[in-house]
């Protein structure tokens, strides 16, 4: 067994736990918080959804080990919370729950949505609540009540907690923090008090509305574009966005194998979708028009597991953007165009496309800001891209096609 200390629902707690013991299930035996609720026990439902340092993660597939100086927040921490408690009355008013088993999760994930993103549409609330199940309600309740709520308080959108950040289970001790310094600790030991001293700074992240174009296939390439604005100077931003070391750091999966050598650079992208996951080994060319603020890449890879191939290009040009207070501003404009194949490229199908790069460069833009605003801040690594939504998709669309075949057959 390993000893772990956190803090939950603002109670400092030091507990005794074997390194399988999941997060939901030292919770729910060791707490007797059952408010949370396990469902499919395998990250997809979100019926056992928490907050771990101000992050929503699935405390199925969280090893409570991983969470040892970590801050979690389960249902029954929110009752105070003045955001839950307006989610509480809209669920209520538009009859948002029947069996009520997947109210904790799905409520945890809508403040956390609220929290976000403003002016959604209920295509763009269900697209975003896809990774919690209900099997009772048909989601027009659910939907409705975090409408309502984002109609009600536009304002209510935040940027993302400072408690650093992650997509998935957590990754294990967070970032010291100044109010963590707060909280009465049990002498830790020399190796942990230098091992605190040493982690590096989590850069703050805050909300950016990347805007992603139509997905479209030509000549067998897939292509998209998309755009983002930031709150910086153009020529800050370039000066680090024209830095592959920079870029890689930013991006999430991404990692380079060594420092460039002249416009060439090594290095791998692992993405993971639910169970699914794929480690992309290779090579780029990096082209830079320092005059156009403009840089080109232009690369091809393998994964070597699935036996898939990824070929293709990132052009991305950097354009002053000027708020309407005059305040400097810059626009990212990026083009993608990439051939996939082999056993992933049922994952280059448009709607996941588009999702999973909205996903990438919401992620690639919330750590460049965060670099620009703290230069010394690690950024927020994410090795895990909204797994459940994105697999849902897959196999809706297979579902979709075997029914089309079984009627086609009737
Ligand atoms: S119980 Fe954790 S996602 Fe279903
Ligand atoms: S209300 Fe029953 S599962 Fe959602």
């Amino acid at each position: 067994v390993t000893t772990i200390r956190l803090e939950v629902n603002g109670k400092e707690i030091e507990a005794e736990v074997e390194p399988r013991t999941h997060l939901a299930d030292f919770l729910r035996e060791h707490l007797l918080l059952t408010g949370t609720h396990l469902g499919c026990e395998h990250g997809v439902c979100g019926a056992c959804t928490v907050e771990i340092g101000g992050e929503i993660a699935r405390s199925c597939i969280t090893y409570a080990v991983t969470c040892d100086g970590a801050k979690v927040r389960t249902i029954e921490g929110f009752d105070a919370d003045p955001m839950m408690t307006r989610l509480r009355q809209a669920f209520t008013e538009e009859h948002a729950l029947q069996c009520g088993y997947c109210t904790p999760g799905m409520m945890i994930a809508a403040r956390d949505l609220v929290r976000r993103k403003s002016n959604l549409s209920r295509d763009e609330i269900r697209v975003e609540m896809s990774g919690n199940l209900c099997r009772c309600t048909g989601y027009v309740g659910i939907v409705n009540a975090i409408a309502r709520v984002i109609d009600d308080a536009p304002s209510a959108a935040v940027a993302a907690p400072t408690h650093g950040a992650w997509l998935g289970p957590a990754p294990g001790p967070l970032a010291e923090r100044a109010d963590r310094a707060q909280m009465p600790k049990a002498a830790p030991s020399a190796e942990r008090k230098t091992a605190i001293a040493e982690r590096p700074r989590t850069a703050v992240r805050k909300a950016i509305q990347v805007t992603v174009g139509p997905v479209e296939e030509v000549d067998g390439e897939t292509r998209f574009s998309q755009s983002f604005r930031l709150d910086h100077p153009r020529d800050a931003v370039w000066q680090l966005m024209k830095d592959p070391e920079v870029v890689a750091a930013c991006m999430p999966g991404m990692s380079l194998d060594g420092p460039p050598e002249g416009d060439q650079v090594k290095g791998r992208m692992h993405v993971k979708l639910g169970p699914i996951s794929a480690s992309f080994a290779g090579e780029a060319t990096i082209q830079c028009l320092d005059a156009d603020y403009r840089q080109i890449i232009t690369g091809r890879g393998g994964d070597r597991k699935s036996g898939s191939r990824l070929s293709g290009r990132v052009d991305y040009r950097l354009s002053e953007d000027p708020a309407p207070n005059g305040d400097p501003g810059t626009k990212v404009d990026v083009t993608v165009g990439y051939v996939l194949t082999g056993s992933l490229a049922q994952f280059g199908r448009m709607g996941i496309v588009r999702d999973l790069a909205s996903r990438i460069a919401e992620t690639f833009a919330q750590n460049i800001e965060a670099r620009l605003t703290d230069p010394g801040a690690e950024p927020a690594r994410t090795t895990e891209l909204g797994g459940f939504s994105l697999l849902l998709s897959v196999l809706l669309e297979k579902l979709k096609a075997r029914l089309s075949r079984l009627f086609g057959s009737s």
